[in-house]
């Protein structure tokens, strides 16, 4: 099978239709993203990812922090160029190798970040390069100047943004051509549609990548109580993820996996393939071939208008499926 490439943004820059999101593949400090991640397994899945021609990989700074970083450049090593990479800054990382929990933005630190991004992938240049979180205290115009003499010295192919409002990306498109925004998306997230984001973008000829999709595997189904998350999973952190709202959100994934079924595919698959019907690319995560091999089996799926009718009716438009994160970093999002 071989995966369909499409346009992201204006700028040139040509990608499957699906990415790998690699945030999994290591946890973050002492804790889990997404329960236990084996090496082994992480850097085959990358590699199958590959051979099916999933090359675009999507990672961040603060995964791990640096270890995602750190082991997307030993599944790609000797093998660079066959790879997109995309990776992020912003969350401020020190000396020591720590989060600081600070946003910067400011041109100095977007230097030392992409250097550090460099040495940790183990490359000359990153494809794309995001702002991960808008710096409240740094005008966007500073940051996405300073990307663009990063874009002018050959070290970043192209520039993107993430969780930004469509004032920000208006306003940073104006500095430099953004060749994509990055924000999440799936039926449990809808609030870039919602505020008008989806819309700016068309208009402004730049790309949407979906990240969550799978809303952190919540719509795989696989996930059936709070029980079935270690202990210290980032999702139990999440509202989304809590209490009465657990409970009614189960009920909504019950009613796609029945979708799924009648149709003969897994409820992962309907969730990914509804998202590209819209023409938007999804980074589903994983850390296993298995998984990966049927995210990348969806994009041959094809949703009927009765059957996207059909999962919009379970799901609609505006539905309460919880807050997406904590309060802390809700209140990071521009
Ligand atoms: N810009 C941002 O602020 C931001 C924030 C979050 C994520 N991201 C990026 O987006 C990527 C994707 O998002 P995500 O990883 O948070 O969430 P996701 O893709 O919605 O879900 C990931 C979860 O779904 C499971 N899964 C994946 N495929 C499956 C399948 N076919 N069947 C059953 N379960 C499946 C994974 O299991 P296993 O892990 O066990 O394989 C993992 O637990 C990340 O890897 C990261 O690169 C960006």
């Amino acid at each position: 099978m071989k995966i369909k490439q499409i346009a992201l943004g204006s700028q040139g820059l040509v990608i499957p239709m699906i990415g790998l999101g690699c945030m999994g593949m290591t946890g973050f400090e002492e804790g889990h993203m997404y329960g236990p991640a084996d090496e082994q397994e992480a850097i085959a899945t990358i590699h199958r990812s590959l051979e099916l021609g999933g090359n675009f990989l999507d990672t961040a700074d603060l995964y791990g922090p640096l270890k995602n970083e750190q082991l997307i450049a030993k599944a790609i090593s000797g093998n660079r160029d066959q790879y997109i990479l995309a990776t992020k800054f912003g969350w401020e990382i020190n000396e020591d190798n720590k989060v600081t929990w600070a946003i910067n933005g400011k041109k100095d630190y977007v230097k030392k970040a992409l250097e550090r991004s460099l040495k940790n992938l183990k490359t000359d240049y990153i494809d794309l390069y995001y702002l991960h979180r808008l710096d409240k205290n740094t005008p966007i115009e500073e940051t996405v100047e300073a990307m663009a003499e990063l874009v002018k010295e050959g070290k970043i192919g192209y520039i993107g943004l993430s969780e930004v409002s469509s004032e920000t990306i208006k306003r940073a498109h104006a500095v430099h051509p953004v060749t994509a925004v990055q924000s999440e998306y799936s039926l449990f997230e809808r609030t870039v549609e919602e505020r008008g984001v989806l819309t700016t973008l068309k208009e402004q000829g730049i790309g949407f990548v979906a990240y969550s999709p799978l809303g952190r595997g919540f719509l795989s189904g696989q996930i059936k109580s709070l029980n079935d998350l270690p202990e210290n999973d980032f999702r139990r952190a999440i509202p989304r993820f809590q209490g009465e709202q657990f409970d009614k959100n189960i009920e909504l994934v019950k009613a796609i996996e029945a979708m799924a079924e009648e149709k003969n595919v897994t409820s992962s698959q309907l969730a990914l393939a509804w998202i590209m019907s819209k023409g938007i690319l999804p980074i589903p995560g994983t850390k296993r071939r298995k998984y990966l091999e049927q995210n990348i089996t969806a994009t041959a799926i094809n949703l009927s208008d009765a059957e996207l009718a059909q999962l919009e009716s379970i799901v609609p438009l505006g539905t309460d499926t919880g807050a997406a994160y904590d309060e802390f970093s809700m209140g990071l999002i521009d």
